[in-house]
């Protein structure tokens, strides 16, 4: 297949762009702003202001749309807020009425959505079929996914993929949270019991290759692990791998106070996602545990 890659230089789109090109596709990376040698050296698009390059949607078989401003910052600021929203909501909408206004559109669009749809639901089982929550991030995600519509109206097969936590030693959650258990500074966040479902790297990149060839595959799809933790079992379970202590609790009012609104949806909201279509449809997860997952990453260098 001719394949589309937006978020190509992302953590996801990083180790997926050499998986597609292992399996024989042509993975065309659209980039963002005018390419260095102008318009003839590669597909390109501005979602701020609404451009593409000549050609940039034509002649393909496959998009996939992962390009998003990047959500962990240190803190979330009105305007970054509004960055993380606009580039996800305003840039997947111009992406999709664009598509579908083609004459010979893409058969199929897989895009980035996250787990953040379900908000803080406790010990709920939360599959497709579940509502979404409240709050800005399930509303960024919820209209995030509904501005895929005009691809879907337009015939293409649309899958939305809801991510969980991706655990990669090369970015995202996981360096992050490493330093405080590498220095025997490790515990559970706030209470501890919050469910956070997560997705081994590996198995986001064949969850999207599964996607891009299974017609089955359309709308939600959650992309995240058949068997979620708890934050105090991940705790355990990195503190074990690493041979280190897990006895620092850090109580939610102080993670509030060093990273202000993000620790809620991020680190605090309980979310125990069910993969329900992916095992309806036989998928088979590389890394289904956090035991194998995480000493999987940590052997890396
Ligand atoms: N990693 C996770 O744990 C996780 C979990 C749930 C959902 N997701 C979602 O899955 C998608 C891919 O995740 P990722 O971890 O690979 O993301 P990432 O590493 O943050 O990369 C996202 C890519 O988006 C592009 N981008 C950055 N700022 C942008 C902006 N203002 N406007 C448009 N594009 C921008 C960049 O690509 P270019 O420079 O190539 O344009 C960047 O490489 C994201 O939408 C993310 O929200 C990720």
């Amino acid at each position: 297949m001719k394949i589309l890659l937006t978020g190509a230089a992302g953590l996801i789109g990083s180790a997926l762009r050499p998986a597609l090109e292992r399996d024989g596709h042509e993975v065309i990376p659209l980039r963002r702003g005018l390419p260095e040698g102008g318009e003839r050296a590669g597909r390109a698009w501005d979602p701020g202001r609404g451009w593409f390059s000549p050609g940039a949607l034509e002649d393909l078989d496959a998009v996939v749309h992962l390009a998003g401003e990047t959500i962990a910052a240190l803190r979330w600021t009105a305007a970054k807020k509004q960055r993380i929203r606009d580039s996800r909501v305003a840039g997947t909408r111009l992406l999709c009425e664009t598509l579908a206004r083609l004459a010979r559109p893409p058969r199929a669009l897989i895009a980035a959505s996250a787990i953040g749809y379900y908000g803080d639901r406790g010990g709920e089982i939360l599959t497709e079929d579940s509502g979404p929550g409240r709050g800005f991030f399930p509303e960024l995600c919820r209209d995030w996914e509904a501005a895929t519509r005009p691809a879907a109206g337009a015939g293409l097969r649309v899958a939305n993929l809801r991510f969980g936590v991706v655990l990669s030693r090369a970015g995202g959650a996981l360096p992050r949270l490493l330093p405080p258990f590498q220095f025997g500074l490790g515990g559970p966040l706030g209470r501890g019991d919050q469910y956070m479902s997560w997705v081994a790297l590996e198995d986001a990149v064949n969850i999207v290759r599964r996607a891009l060839r299974d017609e089955t595959l359309r709308g939600p799809v959650n992309a995240a692990s058949s068997q979620p933790v708890t934050n105090r079992e991940f705790t355990r379970a990195l503190g074990t791998i690493l041979g280190r202590p897990t006895f620092f609790r850090v109580p939610a009012f102080v993670l509030q106070l060093v990273l202000g609104e993000m620790a809620g949806p991020l680190l605090l909201a309980s979310a125990r996602v069910e993969p329900a279509k992916l095992t309806a449809c036989g998928y088979g997860f590389r890394m289904p545990s956090i035991e194998e997952a995480l000493a999987n990453e940590l052997a890396r260098r």
